[in-house]
């Protein structure tokens, strides 16, 4: 069973993957952890993260052991993320990976559960279940800037509106795998709901469409 989850930063489809993946016993993967981790060690490398022969050995070189590095969760690592992401050979590079996971879940879990911006569109198109989070800008901008000053970080709410428009602007208009829903995904838009009801909804289109 793959469930591929995708949308826009901060839409609520991380805490989603997650909460389901817990719930149903699947494993779980954060994708964007991957190209964070790939702009992360081109940035500690001194080098411009749209490079592309720097993003691309990075992307070679990866090691999954730092996918749990907790640099990866702030903003200089997400825009690093959405810069080699644009570039094709690292998104080549980085396919398999992410394939074998939904093929052969960690742990032999009955399932997986992927999050992302391209999964139900180019990593699993055959997914069982295919899902698009999306929430309003300000709405997502609002959480973010909620969760840096809960961090303890500087935040300032238009600023970081303004980098969510820039990142959204960057994945949705690359000519390489742009964030869309698959034809067949349910959109499930999280604006008005909290975590517990977008668990409840997203269970409820999976018990319809796949188990
Ligand atoms: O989801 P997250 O915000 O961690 O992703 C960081 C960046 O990585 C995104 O802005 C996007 O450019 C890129 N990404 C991608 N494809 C994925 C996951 C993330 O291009 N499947």
């Amino acid at each position: 069973m793959i469930i591929a989850i995708d949308g826009p930063s901060a839409s609520g489809k991380g805490t989603l993957s997650k909460r389901l993946a817990a719930h149903l016993g699947y494993a779980h993967l954060d994708t964007g952890k991957i190209y964070r981790a790939v702009g992360m060690a081109v940035l500690r490398a001194a080098r411009d993260p749209a490079n592309e022969g720097a993003a691309i050995a990075a992307a070679r070189a990866l090691d999954p052991a730092t996918l749990r590095d907790p640099e990866l969760t702030g903003e200089d690592a997400a825009i690093a993320a959405s810069k080699v992401a644009a570039i094709t050979a690292v998104r080549d590079v980085l396919l398999q990976f992410q394939r074998d996971f939904a093929a052969r879940p960690p742990g032999d879990a009955g399932g997986a559960v992927l999050d992302g911006r391209d999964i139900g569109t180019v990593v699993c198109p055959y997914a069982d279940v295919k899902l698009y989070v999306v929430a309003s800008a300000e709405v997502r901008a609002e959480r973010r800037h909620k969760e840096l000053l809960e961090r303890g970080e500087d935040s300032i709410y238009a600023r970081v509106l303004q980098d969510m428009k820039d990142r959204d602007d960057r994945d949705s208009n690359r000519p390489i795998a742009p964030l869309k829903p698959a034809e067949n995904a349910f959109t499930l838009d999280t604006s008005e709901l909290d975590a517990d009801q977008a668990v409840k909804v997203a269970l409820s289109e999976i018990e319809k469409r796949g188990r």
